[in-house]
């Protein structure tokens, strides 16, 4: 009998985000945000957080810093009712990652400290808690330099335990697209990158291409298209979901590891690639409806209405 319906191994750490700030930030200026929040971040903890927020039972493994930003994580972790016994929190100096976004009008900088987010060793992981578990997925791939030359090993097992594998790279913040990523997708059962990180990680300049070039590598690529909605590709059959259509969209922080939660959440249960695709594409319209990516899968009566009006 397993624990868990998904198992998660990565980083955990909070974002703030400030709105309204100037187009162009010259320097040695007061420059005045209009708003501020400070909110659950780092997209392996997003992609737990949710998932647990749509029902699925959910173990996940990390490490944060002796410090208060560790702590407001992992409760954040904790109240969405994921299972943090294995996240440990490291001594010495080393701080919780700390991630800052500046959106602006149609684009926005992301400026990380990766603290504790490097720290994540094999020698933090027990495998048979990960393992107690359907499904396990890996987020941020790039930011998992403790992990990284470790991935390859810890997915045979897993999967020679019988989980199935997804995985969501993320950016990769020296924009190289290597780091002994060849050797991890063979391995992978659902990739899930964006439009830019499917052309990235496939090395070419076209999303059909890249697509083709991805599915013979990973039985499932899923590629989130904004607000475009999201496509999935298994071997020659071929699903598109458009997005919903909103009001308002407040912020895009998390949209993609949301959509993965609500993808995967109906992929555990064995529903058909319609139906995951139609729950990614409503969780990732819920994040973007309010800020950061946790904030309106927290308030349960908000996100209980919103899948009444829009499912
Ligand atoms: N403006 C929007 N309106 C409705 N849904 C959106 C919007 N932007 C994003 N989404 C949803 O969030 C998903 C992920 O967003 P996307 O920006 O493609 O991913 P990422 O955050 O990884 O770059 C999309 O596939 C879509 O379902
Ligand atoms: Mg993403």
């Amino acid at each position: 009998m397993n624990s868990f319906d998904v198992t998660i191994a990565g980083e955990l750490n909070l974002d703030l985000i400030l709105y309204g700030l100037p187009e162009v930030l010259p320097p040695e200026r007061e420059l005045l945000a209009s708003k501020m929040m400070l909110t659950l971040g780092s997209s392996s903890a997003i992609v737990a957080h949710n998932l647990a927020s749509l029902g699925c039972k959910v173990g996940f493994s990390s490490c944060v810093g002796s410090d208060s930003f560790g702590v407001i994580a992992t409760d954040r972790l904790r109240e969405a009712g994921v299972d943090v016994s294995t996240v440990h929190c490291l001594g010495g100096d080393v701080k919780t990652g700390l991630t800052v976004i500046l959106p602006r009008e149609k684009w926005r900088n992301i400026l990380t400290c990766p603290g504790t987010i490097f720290a994540l060793k094999p020698e933090h992981l027990d495998m048979e808690y990960l393992a107690s578990s359907r499904h396990f997925h890996l987020s941020s791939y790039f930011l998992q330099r403790g992990l990284q030359a470790h991935v390859p090993e810890l997915l045979r097992e897993l999967k020679s335990k019988g989980l199935t594998i997804s995985m969501d790279t993320n950016d990769d913040p020296d924009d190289l697209w290597e780091s002994g990523l060849q050797k991890v997708l063979p391995l992978v059962d659902i990739l899930l990158p964006n439009e830019r990180e499917a052309m990235k990680i496939s090395r070419c300049d076209n999303l059909e291409t890249a697509i083709a070039r991805l599915t013979e590598m990973v039985p499932l690529v899923v590629v989130k298209l904004g607000a475009q909605g999201a496509v999935a590709c298994r071997g020659a059959e071929r699903h598109h979901s458009a997005a919903l259509n909103l009001d308002a969209v407040v912020d895009p922080v998390g949209a993609g590891d949301s959509f993965d939660a609500g993808f995967l959440s109906e992929y555990v249960r064995g529903a058909d690639l319609a139906a995951c695709l139609r729950k990614g594409n409503l969780a990732g319209a819920l994040s973007v409806s309010r800020p950061g990516g946790t904030e309106a899968f927290r308030d349960s009566a908000y996100r209980e209405r919103f899948f009444r009006e829009k499912a």
